[in-house]
């Protein structure tokens, strides 16, 4: 059997293009004690892949050139050496943009594909919603009849803060871009209101729709969006920086917030946080997610692209805003 795998060939300058990957094949590996071999079904598509290609300090290692890029996947084991795993189990981890891959036994998760689709595990019940869950609980701290405003509203993260910040009594506000984005939104996830950034005055809908003020802005997006939720705190609002896609393909020149001196009039707190901190914690957040979504309660949705050729292609689809829901790539035809 043959094993194929995207390399990474050149840390990009701008959006990632299909040059900065090379494509390998070799045979696959099999697995020694301890060990079992996974078929890879989907291929987690991460805004942070953009970073891990980059040179520099970050909260993990840069991917090197010439590696195996890294990606979270979900499978099914086809061989094993050990005692956790046997054939037809399924499981996530981290085995990057390839198909098959040899896999340690501690450096996988059991997933069950009866209590929701595999991948759900790679979205609201895999790292993402991991994120939204200990981004808003932990940092934000929500308390029942706040605010909570979110930026990237469609996508993996976002879609499940605003979800979570219903279930638990605030009013939730989306950011997204275009009609299409913000209907679902506001519409199926149940979102109060969902400002469509493409086309709106964004300070203006803020005013409009937080006429309290911000008690929580969970970003994702940073620049001018950042800038106009930190105008409109509430005294005492929490920002939970998250991510800035805005931002990732031009790392070398960042663009930071102006306005933070309203954290100052507002004695409000901005506070980064990297989910894999909350790692121990993933089980008793995924069990009571799993409980929403079979509840109805939490809506999860990905977005399935198609082809591990079209690896580079669906990666790009993020930065493009072309995705709703969790991207993902189906690797098996
Ligand atoms: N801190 C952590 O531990 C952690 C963990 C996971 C993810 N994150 C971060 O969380 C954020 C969301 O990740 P995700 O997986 O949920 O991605 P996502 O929201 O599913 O997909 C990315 C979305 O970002 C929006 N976007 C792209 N370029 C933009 C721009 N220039 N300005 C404003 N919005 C833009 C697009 O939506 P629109 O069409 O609405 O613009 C796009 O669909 C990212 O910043 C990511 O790095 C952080």
């Amino acid at each position: 059997m043959k094993n194929r795998q995207a390399r990474l060939a050149a840390r990009p300058s701008g959006t990632p293009k299909r040059t900065d990957w090379s494509f390998t094949e070799e045979d696959v590996a099999q697995p020694r004690e301890g060990e079992f071999l996974v078929k890879v079904s989907h291929i987690s598509l991460d805004p942070a892949m953009r970073g891990w290609m980059a040179e520099g300090r970050s909260y993990i290692p840069p991917v090197q050139i010439g590696e195996v890029m890294r990606a979270g996947t979900v499978g099914e084991v086809i061989a094993s050496r050990g005692e956790r795993f046997a054939p037809g189990d399924h499981v996530t981890s981290w085995l990057g943009v390839q198909e098959y891959a040899v896999c340690p036994e501690s450096a996988a998760f059991p997933v069950d594909p009866s209590v929701a689709p595999l991948t759900t595990y790679l979205g609201a019940l895999g790292m993402p919603g991991m994120t939204a869950y200990f981004g808003l609980l932990d940092v934000g701290e929500p308390k029942e009849g706040e605010t909570v405003v979110v930026s990237g509203a469609a996508g993996a993260v976002g879609s499940v803060v605003g979800q979570i910040a219903r279930i638990k009594g605030c009013r939730a506000i989306g950011i997204a871009g275009g009609p299409e984005k913000c209907g679902w939104v506001a519409g199926e996830l149940g979102f109060d209101a969902c400002i469509d950034y493409k086309s709106a005055d964004v300070a203006a809908a803020l005013r409009e729709q937080c006429p309290e003020g911000i008690d929580v802005y969970f970003d994702n997006v940073g620049g001018e969006i950042l800038d106009a939720a930190l105008a409109r705190l509430a005294r005492g609002g929490r920002v939970v920086i998250c991510g800035a896609i805005s931002q990732y393909n031009n790392l070398e020149s960042m663009r930071g917030p102006s306005n933070y001196m309203s954290l100052l009039v507002n004695r409000a707190r901005m506070q980064g946080f990297v989910v894999l901190d909350y790692m121990a914690r993933y089980p008793q957040a995924q069990s009571e997610m799993a409980g929403w979504i079979g509840e109805g309660r939490l809506i999860a949705r990905e977005d399935v692209a198609v082809g591990f050729d079209s690896f580079p292609e669906a990666l790009a689809r993020l930065f493009a805003g072309e995705n709703v829901g969790k991207l993902v790539l189906k690797v098996a035809g």
